[in-house]
């Protein structure tokens, strides 16, 4: 089969044959129809010190994909040939006090596809039977027709292969109750902006985006944010002013990763407000501590998806009117993987989504 290989310990990806992997007992191999790129993809590409400390190459890089299911190993009886279905990437031991509680998020022996073993950038990707997620599909999808019918009939492909990042959005935005609240978003790649759509979805009265890029500020005032902040021009402060904001934000998704980022968002959060973080900063740095004391902030980290409690969120959500499909700014087939990658290294762009299904 061809696949995206991380074949070399340098920079670049390469499209291979590979050998079809074979489902073993408890195994499902899934024929993969769409995948999502996501940083994460990015750093393996790019070789960046991230990466050269994880990734032991050869390895088929990619985990964000939707598929059906083309063969069952051994004692499975979950699913079905055929069936649409996404997978969560993070294949846990099974063993440890987390799991054995069925808190399976809080594996600290979690394993990832596409970095630590063989990931959905192929045309084929063995999963645990116990790792997939059912999807509703109308059949006339699954031929990958331009057609497509949206709502509980069946779910749009692209929307469908970036269940792995939008299970971060709702994963965060699902943290604290949203209703009437005012939220703050600090960065709107991908996952910021669907945060955006989730919160604004669950009964927010503002949603305000940050960002240093025209670009991804323009894709969030498209997808209908109260106010999108260039933070390099404008001060998060005079946005309160503009919105006749008097105390600050309730609620925040720290999505960007970046210090100063963080510490703005420290300075306008209410007292008693909620921070939510997702981003992952490169190094440590400061934050005003007292800040965090004297307004009796919360600040909690999150990781991944709830497995699947946050899958089944993502499914009703979509089927009731939730719409992540303008966070999909561009789509190639697979062979077109080079331009794939320049897009998202360029920045100029919001999700995109490579086809597999030809
Ligand atoms: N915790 C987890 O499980 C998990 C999972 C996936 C991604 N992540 C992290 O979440 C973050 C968001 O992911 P993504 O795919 O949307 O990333 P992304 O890199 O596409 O988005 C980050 C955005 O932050 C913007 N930014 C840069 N400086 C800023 C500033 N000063 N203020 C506000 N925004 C600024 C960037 O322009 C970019 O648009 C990343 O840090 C990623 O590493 C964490
Ligand atoms: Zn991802
Ligand atoms: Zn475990």
């Amino acid at each position: 089969m061809k696949a995206l290989v991380k074949a070399k310990a340098e920079p670049g990806l390469w499209l291979q044959e590979v050998p079809q992997p074979k489902p073993g007992p408890g195994e499902v191999l899934i024929r993969v129809l769409r995948t999502g790129i996501c940083g994460t993809d990015l750093h393996i590409d790019a070789w960046n010190e991230w990466a050269q400390t994880t990734i032991k190459p050869p390895l088929v890089v990619g985990h964000e994909f939707v598929g059906e299911i083309a063969e069952l190993g051994e004692d499975v009886e979950s699913v079905y040939v055929g069936e649409l279905v996404g997978a969560e990437g993070h294949i846990v031991c099974g063993r440890c006090r987390n799991c054995l509680a069925g808190r399976r998020v809080l594996c600290a022996n979690s394993v990832g596809i596409g970095v630590h073993r063989d990931g959905a950038f192929a045309e084929y990707i063995v999963m645990p039977a116990g790792n997939v997620w059912p999807h509703l599909s109308s059949p006339r999808e699954i031929g990958g027709s331009a057609e497509i019918s949206r709502g509980p009939r069946g779910i749009d492909l692209d929307v469908a292969s970036i269940f792995d990042p939008f299970g971060n959005a709702v994963h965060v935005a699902t943290q604290y109750r949203l209703v009437a609240e005012d939220v703050l978003i600090t960065g709107a790649g991908p996952i910021g902006l669907m945060a955006a759509i989730v919160a604004r979805h669950n009964g927010a009265r503002y949603v305000v985006v940050t960002d240093v890029s025209e670009y991804r500020l323009e894709l969030a005032r498209k997808i209908g944010v109260t106010l999108a902040v260039d933070v390099s021009k404008t001060r998060l402060s005079e946005a309160q002013a503009e919105l006749g904001m008097k105390e600050g934000f309730d609620v925040a998704f720290e999505m960007s990763g970046v210090p100063s980022a963080m510490r703005e968002l420290i300075d306008n959060m209410a007292h008693g407000g909620r921070v939510a973080i997702l981003g992952l900063p490169e190094h440590e740095f400061p934050i005003d501590w007292s800040q965090v004391v004297f307004k009796m902030l919360t600040l909690r980290g999150v990781y991944g998806r709830q497995i699947f409690e946050t899958w089944y969120q993502m499914s009703v959500f979509v089927q009731t009117g939730l719409d992540i499909s303008p966070v999909i700014t561009h789509r190639f087939p697979y062979r077109d993987y080079k331009e794939a990658f320049a897009i998202g290294h360029s920045g100029k762009c919001g999700k995109v989504v490579l086809d597999w299904s030809e």
